[in-house]
């Protein structure tokens, strides 16, 4: 777009408007072919700046528990069931996320074991069920949602967490707050 902005207004300046200086380079466009393989590149090199147990604190456990809360007292005004609709956007997201290692010391191996990607994908198709149940404003389908994703968390945590916490992050006992 740009680039082609400029091809345009340098052929502009040689052929009409004097005083232009025709020894201003073109910005030529780079070859298409080249920007997928940089794309790739990066994916590959993303890891997340914090833990995958900060992750877990801080956005796994923070969007779901308020999902669950409203399942059983679903949301009475437009605020708290756009709350709700972040909060599965953000469970849908995280499941996602959570297949990057990030800089805990087991998060490596993790992400790196078939199983973990089965239960992400599992926690991130009950995000979406949620987004669905949330936008139809739709508290039974919330509830399938809410008990799909439990159960998704359930099953990583008997394989992957079975004792204590390697990072010793744990959910804050006043989360989520009172309403
Ligand atoms: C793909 C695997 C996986 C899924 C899915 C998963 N967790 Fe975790 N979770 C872990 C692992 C592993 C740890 C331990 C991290 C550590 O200590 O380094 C953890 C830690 C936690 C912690 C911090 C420790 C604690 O007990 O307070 C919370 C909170 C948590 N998870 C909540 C959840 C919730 C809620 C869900 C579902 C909505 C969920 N997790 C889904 C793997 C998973």
């Amino acid at each position: 777009m740009h680039s082609n902005a400029s091809i345009a207004i340098s052929a502009l300046c040689v052929g009409i408007i004097s005083g232009c200086s025709p020894d201003q380079p073109i910005n030529a466009a780079q070859p298409a072919a080249e920007v997928p393989a940089q794309v790739v590149a990066a994916a590959d090199a993303i890891t997340l700046p914090v833990s995958l147990n900060a992750v877990m604190v801080a956005l796994v456990d923070h969007a779901s528990e308020p999902l669950w809360l409203d399942a059983y007292d679903p949301p009475n005004t437009d605020a708290r069931w756009r709350e709700a609709e972040y909060n599965a956007y953000q469970m849908a997201v995280s499941g996602k996320l959570i297949q990057l290692a990030g800089s805990g010391p087991n998060d490596v191996d993790w992400v790196a074991d078939p199983q973990w990607k089965v239960f992400a994908e599992e926690m991130s198709a009950a995000g979406v069920d949620a987004l669905t149940a949330v936008q139809a404003k739709d508290v039974t389908a919330l509830n399938e949602a809410g008990d799909r994703l439990v159960a998704s968390c359930e099953s990583c945590h008997k394989k992957f967490k079975p004792g204590l916490t390697s990072m010793g992050l744990y959910k804050s006992p006043n989360y989520p707050p009172p309403r």
